[in-house]
């Protein structure tokens, strides 16, 4: 997938802009505090329906400005020509894909696909593990369409979790939970079977991602874990163990929204901790896995944001990413104050872009500038 496209406005401290990527590689050069970091985050948003920094009304909006858009056409294989829109004003959003109103924020982070890696990455691994959950969920979300679509599953168990906590919170009867109880096991059965098969089949690349970037830590495992004690007991039967406690606090305690998955290594005795760029390292291994599942599933790669690739690796870890993704064929933007030194040894000729106080512009000389 490659972006031929971008438009948006409102976004933190950028001016209004368009542009027109390369489609291999593109380089974005700017200072400190010039706006680069936030080209990504108008990338990752319309891909995500969020910022890697956060929620949108987090400050994602530039200061003073009502609303943001973002814009983007791009290319999939067999020349398919799509597009896509947003626009979020803090509270609500409108979406449009190939030219019609979407009715789910979903619909539209379905169709365009990016991976980040940026310099909050290694929470993946060392975080909470909600970020885990929206991993193992934006990979299902990619890849299983056809016929056995995520989306559904995810909504129908999204929609009982919601019934349920409210009856929760109103100290409902117990005859009206029972109902909401059966739907909700009903759909956490396949929104787990759907994860733990994922887990399973991401396991064997990312052991040979991680024994490429990481092989001083031995063999790397996956491991998967439902949210609630599966091997024991069932979900209906878990629920109602938990019901007076759930009571109590007015929330759903077990099920697939507390589900969870964690990295280890052979070298590594549990509880060990890695350090900051192991633990990057273990993260892009993760996020590289997946990106080879999707090419492996869609055909083609998703497209690639490392921001600050320079401060974020070093330079032989550096060489061997862009080494990865120059071979993998996939659209990539870095982002950084310098052209990163490892990008000469690579053998890649970039696409330049400039940003200076919110301005983005094709480099002169490059590529980039005669596109747009
Ligand atoms: N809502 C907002 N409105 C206006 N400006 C904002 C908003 N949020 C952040 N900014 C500003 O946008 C500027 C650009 O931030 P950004 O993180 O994109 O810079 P950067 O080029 O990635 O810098 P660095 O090299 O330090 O990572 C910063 O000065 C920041 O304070
Ligand atoms: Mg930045």
């Amino acid at each position: 997938m490659r972006l031929t496209r971008l438009t948006a406005s409102g976004v933190r401290n950028l001016a209004p802009l368009e542009l027109r990527p390369g489609p291999a590689l593109n380089l974005v050069l700017g200072p400190n505090g010039a706006g680069k970091t936030s080209l990504l985050e108008a990338i990752h948003l319309l891909a995500y329906g969020r910022s890697f920094r956060g929620r949108v009304r987090d400050g994602l909006i530039r200061t003073g400005n009502e609303v943001l858009e973002v814009f983007a056409e791009w290319e999939e294989p067999d020349g398919v020509h799509r597009k896509a829109g947003l626009r979020h004003s803090g509270q609500a959003w409108t979406g449009r894909l190939d030219g019609e109103s979407v009715q789910h924020l979903g619909d539209l982070c379905a169709a365009l696909a990016a991976v980040s890696f940026e310099p909050g990455s290694h929470t993946l691994v060392t975080g909470g593990a909600e970020a885990r959950r929206r991993y193992l969920d934006w990979g299902l979300f990619h890849v299983e369409r056809g016929d056995n679509p995520f989306q559904p599953v995810w909504r129908r168990y999204a929609r009982a979790l919601k019934q349920r906590n409210a009856l929760l919170k109103q100290r409902a009867a117990h005859g009206q939970l029972e109902a909401w109880d059966a739907e909700l096991a009903a759909a956490a059965e396949h929104l787990d079977l759907q994860r733990r098969a994922y887990v399973e089949r991401l396991r064997p690349r990312f052991r040979a991602i991680s024994r490429d970037l990481l092989p001083q830590l031995g063999e790397g495992n996956l491991h998967y874990r439902s949210g609630w004690r599966r091997e024991q007991l069932s979900l209906a039967d878990a629920l109602l163990l938990a019901r007076e406690r759930d009571l109590a606090t007015g929330f759903t305690s077990v099920g697939p929204h507390r589900a969870d998955w964690r990295v280890e290594h052979d070298t590594r005795p549990a509880g060990e901790a890695l350090s900051r760029g192991q633990a990057k390292l273990t993260a892009l291994a993760c996020l590289l896995a997946q990106a080879e599942d999707f090419a492996d599933r869609r055909h083609h790669w998703p497209v690639f944001l490392l921001d600050d690739l320079a401060s974020e690796l070093d330079r032989p870890h550096q060489q061997r990413l862009l080494e990865r993704l120059r071979e993998s064929g996939a659209q990539v933007f870095v982002t950084g104050t310098e052209s990163p030194p490892a990008l000469a040894e690579a053998g890649w000729t970039p696409v330049m872009f400039h940003v200076e106080r919110g301005d983005v512009s094709p480099t002169a000389g490059t590529p980039g500038a005669h596109g747009g």
